[in-house]
């Protein structure tokens, strides 16, 4: 199987800890990064001439010596540098079309860099590779909460008695928290933003579903004057939405997006005061079920804090509540209309 990590989208709910030219695939929170655990996932299906990454020009030397940190060199013509980010369709279109070139009509998983997922879904994502010959494959996760930051996927019949894949009968990307409560209601799984598909039959969705992205990247062979062209798109409103050529595989499995300090504070591993502390020596007292963050040697004291996001870099700080965690996202807005 070959693969494509998208490694090009800037988190912005981890400010300040990641950053527009610092995104949250790169960012160490433990001994490796995001994206160094998602390369080492992909050794598991792929070897490293058939892995593609596909990132930006401002994040080419993270991609280059995360890999190196690992002990390998990418060929250089798997490493896609797109020129400005067009969001997850013109990236997985272009890592689709370099993998034709180099190999042929190929059997592809896709996997975004921004997530923390138990190795063994690796096993569960290369066994179910026979049902690429009809389907686009998605990978679903049984939902915990209502959640508006994700995609949902409504499973119906089972497609096939040798793997355990479902006909999906609705694809909602994002929907309203209405919405996300009833879909959870009705079964539905959370996209885990993993695909596995045929080059062939992605093609084909492609030209059916956004005509306006193949003719894009099928009618210029310069890479700038495409992506001046190529709209930008998910390929979950373009492609999942809209394909009724849609299946789902349950991951049972550990998965966890981090899209925020709440869930990176679920995460991780927590003091006897229920305080994740990150870098600095804690001196707090009275205060539990904070996320501390500060720089090596820094002293940090809470007094009688509980229940708060503190990260303190050398540029800026956060203090919130972790129910608030969400809206950092408002705050980085704010920012870049200020910038
Ligand atoms: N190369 C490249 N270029 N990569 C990109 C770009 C781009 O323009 N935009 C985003 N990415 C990368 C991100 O770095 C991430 O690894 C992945 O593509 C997914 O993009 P996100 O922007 O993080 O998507 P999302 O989290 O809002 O939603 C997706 O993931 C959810 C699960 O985490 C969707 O697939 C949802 O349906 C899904 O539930
Ligand atoms: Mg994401």
């Amino acid at each position: 199987m070959k693969s494509i990590i998208l490694a090009g989208g800037s988190g912005t709910r981890l400010w300040p800890l990641s950053r527009e030219q610092y995104p949250k695939q790169f960012l160490k929170l433990g001994e490796t990064s995001l994206f160094q655990d998602t390369v080492i996932r992909c050794f598991k299906v792929s070897d490293i001439s058939e892995i593609f990454v596909v990132t930006k020009k401002s994040q080419k030397f993270f991609v280059l010596g995360q890999i190196n940190e690992l002990g390998y060199e990418i060929p250089e013509d798997n490493l896609l540098i797109e020129p400005e980010g067009k969001n997850t369709l013109p990236a997985i279109y272009y890592g689709a079309q370099e993998i034709e070139r180099k190999f042929g009509k190929s059997i592809v998983g896709v996997f975004p860099s921004d997530h923390i997922l138990d190795d063994g879904a690796m096993q569960t994502i290369s066994d179910v590779q026979v049902l690429t010959s009809d389907y686009l494959l998605t990978f679903g996760i049984v939902p915990d909460s209502p959640q508006t930051g994700y995609g949902y996927i409504k499973p119906e019949e089972e497609i096939d008695s040798r793997v355990s894949g479902f006909r999906v009968s609705e694809f909602r990307e994002k929907p309203d928290i209405e919405y996300a409560q009833r879909y959870m209601n009705e079964g539905c799984l959370w996209n885990s933003g993993i695909f596995l598909f045929d080059t062939a039959v992605f093609f084909d969705e492609v030209i059916k579903h956004a005509p306006e992205i193949s003719d894009t990247f099928e009618s210029n062979i310069d890479l700038e004057v495409i992506y001046q062209q190529v709209p930008s798109v998910s390929i979950d409103y373009e492609i999942m939405e809209k394909s009724n050529k849609v299946a789902v595989v349950k991951l049972n499995k550990k998965w966890n997006d981090l899209g925020d300090f709440n869930s990176i504070y679920n995460e991780f591993e927590k003091d006897y005061k229920g305080n994740v502390v990150y870098e600095c020596d804690d001196f707090s007292i009275g205060s539990t079920d904070n996320l501390i963050y500060s720089e090596k040697n820094k002293a940090v004291s809470l007094i009688d804090v509980n229940n708060m996001v503190v990260v303190d870099t050398s540029d800026a700080l956060l203090v919130c509540p972790k129910e608030s965690s969400q809206k950092v996202k408002e705050i980085v807005n704010g920012l870049k209309e200020r910038n």
